[in-house]
C-alpha cells in the first residue's frame, strides 16, 4: 500500500469525524426545547447496560479489527517504501549535482560530459598564458574513491588552474553540495569497457605530440612574436583607434541624405563607413565593410545597420584594448620578450625529447615498438602530474618524469622507492592510499592514482620497466 492511500484514508476519516460532530450539533436544532437537558430524563440503567452498551463494544471490536488488519499491511509495505524514500532521494541528490556542476563551471574546463577539456592560465615560469589541459572526469572514479575525489574537490588543485571548491579549502561549497556533485559525477561515468578503447588513442595522441612538438614551439614562437609587435605598435595605433571611434560615430548618428534600401543608414553613409573601414584596416587590422545602398543585408542574414553598430563596438573593444597596453607599455614589453626568451630557450633545449632507439637498446632488448608504447603510455597516463609543465603545453615541459605534482621518477630514482618490480607494480595497480606507507620510504597521500582498472597489466609493466630502466643522470 502507497503512503498516498494511506494519507487519503486518514484524510477521509478526519473529514467523516468532523461531519458527525458538525450534524450531531445540527440535530434536533429545530425542536422546541422547553427542559434544559440536564434536568431532563434519560435513559434509564438497564438500556444504558444492555443495548447501548453492546453497540458500543461491537464499534470498538470492529475498529479494533480493522487497525489488527491495517497495521501488519503498513508494515509489509514499509521496507519498498523506504527503497522508494532511497531512490527518491538519491535522484534528487544527482539533480542538485548537475545544477552545481553548471553553477559553477565545471564543464568550461572539464567538459560538459566531463570527457576533458582546456582552462587559460599564466605558466609560473614563463608567465605566458597558455592552455593548460584539464583531465577527463567521466572517469575519475576508475583512478580514485570517492573520499580521494572529494580531496580534489574540497581544496582543488593549487599551482593548476582547477580552484578550490569546499569550505574548508576556501571555496563556496559545503559538505551536503560535495556529496551531490560526487552523486552527479558518479552519474556520467563512463562504461570500463569504453574507458579501455581509449588507451591507444591516448597513446597516439601522446606520441603525436612529441613528433610534432618541435613545431608547435615554433608556432608558439611566432605567436610571441606577434604579441610582442603588437605591444610595440600600440602607441601608434592609439591616436588612429582615438579617432576612428569618433570619426565612425559621427558618420552613424548623422541623419538625413536618401536612404535607396530604407535600412537606417543613408546611402552616402554607407560608402563613407566602408571607405573608412578599407583606409584604417592596414593599421588596425580592423574588419572592411563593404555596404551595398540598395541592399539592407549586404551581408545576407545580417542588418546593414547591425553590421555597422558592430564595426563600431570593434574599435571600441580595440582602443580599450590599446589604451591599457600603452599605459603599461614597459611592463607588458618586458613580459612579453621574456616569454620569447623563454620560448626560444626550450626549442634549444627540446627538454621533452626522448630518444626511442636508446630505450629500445638499454630495456626493451632493441624493441622499438614497446619503447615507444612505453613512453607514449607515460605521457599519456602519467606526465600530467610526474613531468614539470607538461600541462601547459610542450615548451613548457621539462625532461620526461622531472616531477610536478608527484615525485620526480627518472634517473632510476624508482629503484631506491621499490626494491622489488613486484612492489612498484602493486603500488600503481592500486595507487597512494592516505597515510599508508608505500615503498621504502613512502607515505601516501592519496594523490597518486589507481591505474588497475584504466591499463592493463601488461601496459602497467611496460611504464614500470621503462622507469626502472632510466640510467641515472651523469
Ligand atoms: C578553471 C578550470 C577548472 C574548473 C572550473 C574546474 N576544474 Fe577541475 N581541474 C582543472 C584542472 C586543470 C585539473 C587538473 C590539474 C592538474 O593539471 O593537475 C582539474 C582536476 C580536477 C579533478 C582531479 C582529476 C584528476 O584525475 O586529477 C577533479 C575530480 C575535478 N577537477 C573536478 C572538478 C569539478 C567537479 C569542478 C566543478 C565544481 C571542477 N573540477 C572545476 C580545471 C578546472
Ligand atoms: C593525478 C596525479 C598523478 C598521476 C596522473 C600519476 N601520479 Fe604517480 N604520484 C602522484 C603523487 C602525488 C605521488 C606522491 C604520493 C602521494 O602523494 O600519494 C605519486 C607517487 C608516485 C610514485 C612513487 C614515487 C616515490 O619516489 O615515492 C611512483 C613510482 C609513481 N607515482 C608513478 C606513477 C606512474 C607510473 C603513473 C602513470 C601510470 C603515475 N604515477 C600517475 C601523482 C600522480
Amino acid at each position: 500500500m502507497s503512503s498516498s492511500l494511506f494519507i487519503t484514508l486518514i484524510a477521509l476519516g478526519i473529514i467523516g469525524g468532523l461531519a458527525f460532530f458538525v450534524s450531531a450539533g445540527f440535530r434536533g436544532s429545530g425542536k422546541a426545547k422547553d427542559i434544559a437537558p440536564n434536568l431532563s430524563k434519560y435513559r434509564n440503567d438497564d438500556e444504558l447496560e444492555t443495548k447501548t452498551l453492546d453497540r458500543t463494544l461491537t464499534v470498538a471490536v470492529l475498529l479494533a479489527s480493522l487497525l489488527t488488519i491495517m497495521i501488519p499491511l503498513y508494515y509489509l509495505g514499509e521496507q519498498n517504501r523506504q527503497q522508494e524514500f532511497v531512490v527518491e532521494f538519491d535522484e534528487v541528490s544527482v539533480e542538485r549535482g548537475e545544477h552545481l556542476y553548471e553553477e559553477f563551471g565545471c564543464g568550461n574546463c572539464h567538459g560538459v560530459d566531463g570527457s576533458g577539456g582546456a582552462a587559460s592560465y599564466v605558466e609560473k615560469r614563463s608567465g605566458i598564458s597558455v592552455t593548460w589541459e584539464a583531465p577527463a572526469i567521466n572517469n575519475v572514479f576508475f583512478r580514485y574513491d570517492d573520499d580521494e575525489v572529494r580531496y580534489w574537490l574540497i581544496y582543488g588543485r593549487a599551482n593548476s588552474p582547477m580552484p578550490a571548491w569546499g569550505l574548508e579549502g576556501g571555496g563556496p561549497m559545503n559538505d551536503g553540495q560535495l556529496d551531490d556533485l560526487i552523486e552527479y559525477m558518479h552519474h556520467f561515468q563512463i562504461p570500463q569497457n569504453e574507458e579501455l578503447a581509449t588507451i591507444d588513442a591516448n597513446i597516439n595522441s601522446s606520441l603525436l605530440r612529441l613528433e610534432t612538438s618541435e613545431l608547435l614551439v615554433e608556432n608558439e614562437i611566432a605567436r610571441q612574436k606577434e604579441l610582442i609587435q603588437s605591444v610595440k605598435d600600440s602607441p601608434t595605433k592609439l591616436p588612429v583607434v582615438q579617432k576612428a571611434v569618433e570619426d565612425v560615430s559621427a558618420l552613424l548618428s548623422k541623419e538625413g541624405g536618401i536612404d535607396t534600401d530604407e535600412d537606417g543608414l543613408s546611402d552616402s553613409v554607407e560608402v563613407d563607413i566602408s571607405t573608412y573601414s578599407a583606409n584604417i584596416n592596414e593599421i588596425l587590422g580592423t574588419s572592411i565593410l563593404n555596404l551595398d545602398p540598395d541592399n539592407e543585408e549586404s551581408i545576407p542574414g545580417r542588418k546593414d545597420k547591425s553590421v555597422a553598430n558592430g564595426f563600431l563596438s570593434q574599435l571600441e573593444s580595440e582602443l580599450i584594448n590599446i589604451t591599457i597596453i600603452s599605459e603599461g607599455y614597459d611592463k607588458f614589453l618586458n613580459e612579453a620578450e621574456t616569454g620569447l626568451a623563454f620560448l626560444e630557450k626550450a626549442l634549444e633545449e627540446k627538454l621533452w625529447e626522448v630518444s626511442f632507439d636508446e630505450i629500445a637498446d638499454s630495456t626493451f632488448e632493441g624493441d622499438i615498438e614497446k619503447a615507444k608504447r612505453a613512453v607514449g603510455l607515460f605521457n599519456a597516463y602519467c606526465a600530467r602530474c610526474h613531468t614539470a609543465g607538461y600541462s601547459a603545453g610542450v615548451a613548457y615541459t621539462k625532461e620526461i618524469a622531472s616531477g610536478g605534482l608527484g615525485p620526480a621518477l627518472r634517473a632510476g630514482r624508482v629503484n631506491i622507492q621499490f626494491k622489488q618490480r613486484e612492489d612498484f607494480i602493486d603500488f600503481i595497480i592500486k595507487g597512494s592510499v592516505n597515510g599508508k606507507a608505500y615503498g621504502v620510504n613512502g607515505v601516501g597521500g592519496g594523490k597518486m592514482p589507481g591505474f588497475g582498472a584504466v591499463l592493463p597489466q601488461s601496459d602497467i609493466e611496460l611504464i614500470i620497466d621503462y622507469l626502472r630502466g632510466m640510467e641515472p643522470d651523469a
